[in-house]
């Protein structure tokens, strides 16, 4: 033995005499631990001693950790339902081997009651904070206190069931701060196909986390982070299921307890406060208490109120709903069609499926083994199946019964489920969406259906909104004068009329590096575009237009305040313009995506579009392009839509940019002719192109091309000595007559189980692009056909331009596709 050890005894044995407390982490019967003793792990990180609660008298037995900490911080008691009521309690090991609280009297109190123990038996706290009773002769562990935790979770403690020991290893709140004894939370596992973490008040279930993706409960992404290191959570045929943890790094002082009024929280020690910090805790919100809002009631805790009922269902008790009782839940409104008898005039239609975008999904779930790809016909073709979900990690989920305990997240990774809704009830929510448009597409194309799928969209734009205020506030500090009596001063750094945001040149100059091509962004038909940083850090695009505007300031400003109120998701943001020394600017938001033509043709193709997110840029296009047709109240008509005015967002969503140039550029719009042709060969209508005569049908004819392109990945002028034909639309044509679609799909898209879907836009395409006007369907009826797989399509008729010239402008114009304006001789 060193030197340094036998001083070290030599220290504890004073120790021991001035103090108490037991030499050793060990409690035998010679060496019991009394009231007044401590006995301390052998890394000294627990203590296990008696102690009172505050506002108590009562001694209890418990496990602590050995902290500064203004109370102790205890994490385990023996004898929590019964306490000593004065110092005479004894810690020991009876004559059978039992480790055994005695109060004064010699009664046993407490006791970790094996039955066939062992009469030489000794008792010891190990540096985890367990105390295991083992047998003195071989070391087996006969009991261990980490099998019957009280309200908190160390490392390598299992919440839930293990079956190799037969613990059920639930954590049990205390019944209040003063009272250890058993209260009404407990926390712990359940197991129902997919195992989820479970809060219950009594029997009744009070939180509940998603399924676990074999890493972290859905939408729980704080796990990754917050636990360190691994979170292990062990389900085996035995029937086991519990979770453990360990510290990744066990400097960290870290443990999870469930508090008397159901809060399961992470604490971490804060060495410089010498006190425990919450790092996070669940329930997290109101939303998160379990079944909240009633069966098929949805949850959104940043909405008010709270609770509401999934679209195609209705409170089951308005009264009760109203006042804030959402207990009751939702009930459908419309029966499921396979839940109709066959004789109902909408026989033949099918339930379809209502998305609901990054939820947390709902209990009871039902693990099949479907494909990915099947997971939605498995549900449809079972009517007890309410709803489905798709989620890697886990794979394809359904539910046979009310939908319960639904919440509306908002992180990435959480779920996406689908809902079971009766045919007709996308249909009416369609006319709901589109009451204008319902009028105008005659019944023949059948109902639409239309999945919202906006909410995360409305978020990032509410997100984007709230950095837009920011940067006006600071505006409006920066420069208080305001613009009047319609005169720009140049002398003002900044000014706001109504909506749009007047910009210095000189602001604009410094945040582009004075128009460097550095940080030219691209080169449009209207002018040059620069990507800006302002002096809050917002980032610009600054759109510098050519001279060539025949239009006066005041004409020009005027149409810039209108366009930049034009605002919908699927459009470029208009921030405001800058009209000094003869300067004509606009200023959009910055799309760090830059535009669609990269992707799809680019060399470098940064990011590979697959079809999913190729399908989502097509209906957000037609979306966008729907709200400048009907719902914007200018009902603008684009006249240059194309790949390159097809801007992405950071989450790849597309967004138009450009439109209401025609406007700017001084084009009547209520005309539905006129001699200034502004527009990209290739993507004009023919009855554009050489009669000058735009409508929205001309419109849906350069989206027709787009939706070609986007799904071959071939731009339409890469054809002119390729494949012996003309253009894009020529060879669809040709591969439409020989009944051979699928080769025009791009080949690194392709995947046969969405080769349907792929070939319905295709045929969406052809119909956009038909020779004439009156053929092609308008932007709304593009759109239903997009969204819903049920309408019949019917026949395109051959497209224009497959004969051969793309246009008797071409002299005039340049072949490349970039935007021309043209002036056609009437
Ligand atoms: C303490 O408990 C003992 C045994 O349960 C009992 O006899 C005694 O009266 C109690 N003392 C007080 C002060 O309650
Ligand atoms: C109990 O175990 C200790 C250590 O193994 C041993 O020294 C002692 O003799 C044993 N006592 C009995 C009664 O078996
Ligand atoms: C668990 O309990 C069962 C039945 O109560 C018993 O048969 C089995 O031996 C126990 N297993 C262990 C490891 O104690
Ligand atoms: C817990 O359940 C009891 C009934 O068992 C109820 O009275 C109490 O309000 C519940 N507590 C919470 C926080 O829900
Ligand atoms: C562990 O944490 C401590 C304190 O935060 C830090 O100084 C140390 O570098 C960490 N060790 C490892 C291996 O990460
Ligand atoms: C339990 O934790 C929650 C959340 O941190 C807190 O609001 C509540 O007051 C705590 N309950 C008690 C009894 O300390
Ligand atoms: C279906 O028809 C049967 C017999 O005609 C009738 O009893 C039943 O109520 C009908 N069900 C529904 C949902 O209309
Ligand atoms: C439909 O689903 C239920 C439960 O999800 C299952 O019990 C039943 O066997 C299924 N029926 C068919 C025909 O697949
Ligand atoms: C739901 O599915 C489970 C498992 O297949 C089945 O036991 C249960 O009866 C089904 N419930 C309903 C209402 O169909």
């Amino acid at each position: 033995m060193s030197f340094y050890r036998s001083f070290l005894l030599l220290l504890s044995c004073f120790y021991v005499v001035f103090s108490g407390a037991n030499a050793s982490d060990i409690i035998t019967s010679s060496e019991p631990l009394r009231d007044s003793g401590t006995v301390f792990s052998s890394g000294k990180r627990f203590k296990l001693g008696f102690f009172s609660p505050r506002n108590s008298a009562n001694r209890y037995v418990g496990i602590m950790f050995n902290l500064p900490s203004p109370t102790p911080t205890v994490v385990w008691v023996a004898n929590r339902d019964k306490p000593i009521n004065d110092s005479s309690g004894l810690l020991t090991l009876s004559e059978d081997g039992n480790l055994v609280i005695l109060n004064g009297l010699k009664e046993i109190i407490w006791s970790s009651s094996i039955s066939n123990s062992m009469k030489n038996s000794t008792a010891q706290l190990l540096d985890t904070g367990n105390l295991i009773l083992k047998d003195s002769s071989n070391g087996k562990v006969l009991w261990e206190s980490f099998q019957y935790p009280t309200d908190s979770l160390l490392q390598l403690m299992k919440m839930g069931i293990d079956k190799s020991t037969n613990s059920t290893g639930l954590l049990k709140s205390w019944r209040s701060p003063d009272d250890p004894s058993v209260g009404s939370f407990s926390a712990g596992i359940q197991l129902q196909y997919i195992p989820q973490a479970f809060i219950w008040n009594n029997t009744a279930p009070y939180w509940r986390s998603s399924p676990w993706d074999k890493q972290i409960y859905i939408g729980m992404p704080e796990m990754k982070s917050s636990y360190r290191s691994g979170v292990e959570l062990v389900a085996d045929n035995a029937g086991s299921v519990y979770q453990t943890y360990s510290n990744g790094n066990q400097s960290w002082i870290l443990y999870y307890s469930l508090n008397s009024t159901g809060s399961y929280q992470e604490k971490v020690w804060d060495q410089s406060k010498k006190d425990w910090v919450v790092t996070w805790a669940n329930p997290r919100s109101e939303c998160d208490i379990y079944a909240k809002c009633g069966a098929f009631g949805s949850c959104n805790p940043k909405s008010s109120p709270i609770c509401s009922c999934i679209q195609g269902f209705k409170p089951k008790n308005e009264g009760e709903w109203e006042k804030g009782e959402w207990s009751g839940g939702c009930i459908r409104r419309t029966a499921l069609d396979c839940e109709r008898n066959k004789t109902d005039v909408e026989k033949g239609k099918k339930d379809g499926f209502l998305k609901m975008q990054t939820m947390g999904v709902p209990d009871f779930v039902i693990w099949v083994s479907s494909a990915k790809e099947d997971c939605e016909s498995d549900c449809l073709s079972n009517c007890s199946c309410m709803a489905y979900s798709y989620y890697t990690g886990i794979g394809c989920m359904h539910w046979n019964r009310s939908l319960i305990d639904i919440q509306e997240y908002y992180m990435d990774g959480a779920a996406d489920l689908f809902i079971r809704l009766a045919y007709s009830e996308f249909a009416a929510n369609d006319k709901k969406d589109f009451p204008v448009a319902a009028i105008a597409i005659t019944v023949s194309i059948g109902s639409i259906i239309v999945i919202l799928c906006g909410y995360l969209f409305w978020k990032l734009l509410a997100k984007h909104r709230e950095r837009k205020t920011k940067s006006e506030a600071f505006f409006r500090e920066a420069s208080p004068k305001c613009y009047q009596n319609g005169m720009i001063k140049d002398d003002i750094n900044q000014v706001k009329i109504e909506d749009i945001t007047l910009y210095s040149f000189n602001m604009l100059a410094t945040a582009t590096d004075r128009f460097h091509s550095a940080s030219k962004l691209g080169q449009g038909g209207f002018g040059p575009v620069y990507k800006g940083k302002l002096p809050d850090g917002q980032e610009i695009a600054v759109k510098r237009l050519s001279h060539s505007s025949g239009q006066g300031l005041q004409e020009f400003m005027n149409e810039v305040v209108v366009i930049s109120r034009l605002q919908h998701r699927n459009l470029v943001r208009l921030l405001g313009c800058c009209t000094e020394r003869g300067e004509k600017i606009l200023v959009y938001d910055f799309m760090p995506n830059r535009s669609l033509d990269a992707y799809l043709f680019g060399s470098r193709q940064e990011k590979f579009l697959d079809w999913s997110k190729r399908a989502i840029i097509i209906e957000g296009t037609g979306r966008g392009l729907l709200y400048l047709h009907r719902d914007s109240r200018l009902r603008i008509i684009h006249r240059d839509l194309k790949a390159s005015n097809i801007l992405l967002d950071e989450y790849l969503n597309p967004k138009i940019s450009d439109f209401g140039m025609a406007r700017i550029f001084g084009g009547n719009q209520d005309q539905a002719r006129t001699i200034r042709v502004v527009g990209t060969y290739g993507y004009m209508a023919p009855e554009y192109a050489m009669h000058g005569r735009f409508s929205e049908k001309s419109d849906v004819y350069s989206f027709g091309v787009l939706i070609l392109e986007i799904v071959s990945g071939r731009k339409n002028s890469s054809f002119y000595d390729d494949e012996g034909e003309l253009t894009l639309l020529a060879y669809a044509w040709k591969l439409w007559n020989e009944n051979n679609i699928i080769k025009l799909i791009d080949p690194k898209i392709f995947v046969s189980s969405f080769e349907k879907q792929m070939v319905r836009c295709v045929h969406i395409g052809l119909l956009c692009v038909q020779e004439y006007a009156e053929d092609r369907p308008n932007v709304s009826t593009v759109l239903s056909m997009l969204t819903s797989d049920m309408a019949e399509l019917s026949t395109p008729k051959q497209p224009a331009f497959t004969g051969g010239h793309a246009s008797p402008q071409q002299s005039q114009g340049s072949v490349n596709t970039d935007t021309i304006t043209v002036l056609e001789p009437r």
